[in-house]
């Protein structure tokens, strides 16, 4: 490719993969609402078979729906079959400065893009990007305040993203940022680097999308890695775990001080996060969910002919192997009572939705919220 086309194709790169806009953009509003933070606590989940959704206390999704997003034995797998799908989940909490790894294997497919990325409100952005079609290389990329003109997509040797998990992991300080790949540094850019340095609080976003459609400009499509065969679909990218940790503890939100976009400007107000607070009340419930399933299910049985009422139809059905049972899970369960008493409120939450059956319904086969 010649100079001059290689920067044409260069500005159509940067506009295919950077977002433009935002809901109120700091750097044009003065009163934008502030940004949930993370703050203390880490947000660490790993996605299985068992689950039901990505939990809305922390995921917004803005593109997709049950049917696009399901979880499978590798994780949540976020699929698309159609000129015009995509599939796009964004955290509800932001973090300034901090640490995000995401166990992933991306889609296959000619112009499929897997994508996570830390966007701010004012368009601060840190990239990975990944072609279906290209099996040996993955791309990282950054922007500033949504600034596309700047080229700075660079390729990673990856062997198979598309074939297998891969450990992609972004490490943001106020100094540099390290675009980890398989636990190599692959990437650093340090803050003096020229450009506007990402340095606003940002969420994480991820999703799959199909840069390589036929309605797409040229340029996305070539950047993609060439039109998109539906025929061959569908195309799903598999989100095994996700890990983040905000560098700012003990913080309920973020505020612009001013439309500055630097991030001298920027107030973390003090307090517990939502989104820390869920974390450790899920932690709580977790703890005594693990307790339960650590159990026997002789002693489920017994424990759930104990609780009786609430779903007599069970009862009716499982009485005669009740009797037996009853006894010998009695054992057990004294012991998981005593743990169980050992927890506070959110426990006796727990035990109550055992009580209304929510463990039978999810002990066949349907998923948990958490
Ligand atoms: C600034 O953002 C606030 C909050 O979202 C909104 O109510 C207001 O209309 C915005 N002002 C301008 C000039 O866009
Ligand atoms: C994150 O979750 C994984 C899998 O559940 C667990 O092995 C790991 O210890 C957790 N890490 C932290 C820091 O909580
Ligand atoms: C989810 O995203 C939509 C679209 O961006 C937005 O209108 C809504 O406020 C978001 N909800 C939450 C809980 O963040
Ligand atoms: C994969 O990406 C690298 C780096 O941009 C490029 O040199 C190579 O041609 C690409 N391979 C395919 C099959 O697109
Ligand atoms: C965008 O970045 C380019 C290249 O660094 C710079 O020349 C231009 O002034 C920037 N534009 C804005 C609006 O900041
Ligand atoms: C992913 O890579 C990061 C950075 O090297 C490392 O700290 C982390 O332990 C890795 N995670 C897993 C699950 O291997
Ligand atoms: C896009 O590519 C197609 C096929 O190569 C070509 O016919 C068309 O003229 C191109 N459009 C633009 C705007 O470059
Ligand atoms: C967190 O912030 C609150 C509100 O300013 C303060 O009262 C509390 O002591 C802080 N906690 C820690 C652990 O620093």
């Amino acid at each position: 490719m010649s100079r001059a086309g290689l920067i044409s194709f260069a500005l159509y790169a940067g506009y295919a993969a950077a977002q433009t806009f935002s809901l109120c953009n700091p750097l044009h509003n003065a009163s934008c609402p502030n940004d949930p933070a993370l703050g203390s606590g880490i947000y660490n989940q790993t996605f299985t078979s068992t689950t039901a959704e990505l939990n809305p206390n922390f995921w917004n999704v803005t593109s997709g729906n049950a049917e696009t997003i399901s979880f499978g034995q590798n994780g949540a797998e976020l699929m698309i079959a159609k000129s015009g799908d995509s599939v796009t989940a964004e955290s509800t909490f932001y973090i300034m400065y901090g640490q995000v790894e995401v166990i992933m294997q991306a889609a296959a497919g000619q112009g499929i893009i897997s994508t996570f990325d830390l966007i701010s409100d004012d368009l601060d952005e840190i990239d990975i990007e990944i072609m279906g079609g290209n099996t040996s290389f993955v791309e990282s990329n950054w922007y500033g305040w949504g600034n596309t003109s700047q080229y700075n997509a660079v390729y990673h040797k990856c062997d198979g993203p598309q074939n297998g998990l891969h450990n992609y992991t972004l490490v943001w300080s106020k100094d540099e940022i390290q675009w980890i790949i398989d636990r190599t540094v692959a990437r650093t850019l340090p803050y003096d680097k020229p450009g506007q340095y990402p340095q606003t609080p940002s969420m994480l976003k991820f999703g799959i999308w199909a840069g390589g459609d036929a309605k797409q400009p040229n340029g996305t499509i070539e950047w993609a890695g060439g039109l998109t065969d539906w025929s061959k679909g569908p195309f799903t990218m598999t989100v095994q775990s996700i890990k983040i940790t905000d560098a700012s503890t003990n913080t309920s939100s973020y505020t612009y001080g001013d439309t500055t976009g630097s991030y001298q400007s920027i107030k973390a107000n003090p307090g517990d996060s939502a989104a820390y607070k869920f974390i450790s009340k899920k932690t709580t419930i977790e703890s005594a969910k693990e307790s339960w399933n650590g159990l026997s299910d002789t002693a489920k049985i017994g424990i759930g002919c104990g609780i009786g009422g609430a779903f007599a139809l069970l009862i009716i059905v499982y009485t005669a192997v009740c009797i037996v049972q009853r006894k010998r899970g009695r054992a057990e369960k004294a012991v998981a009572d005593k743990q169980w008493n050992e927890h506070t409120e959110e426990l006796m939450e727990y035990r109550s939705q055992m009580a209304k059956g929510q463990f039978a319904v999810s002990h066949m086969g349907h998923g948990e919220k958490f």
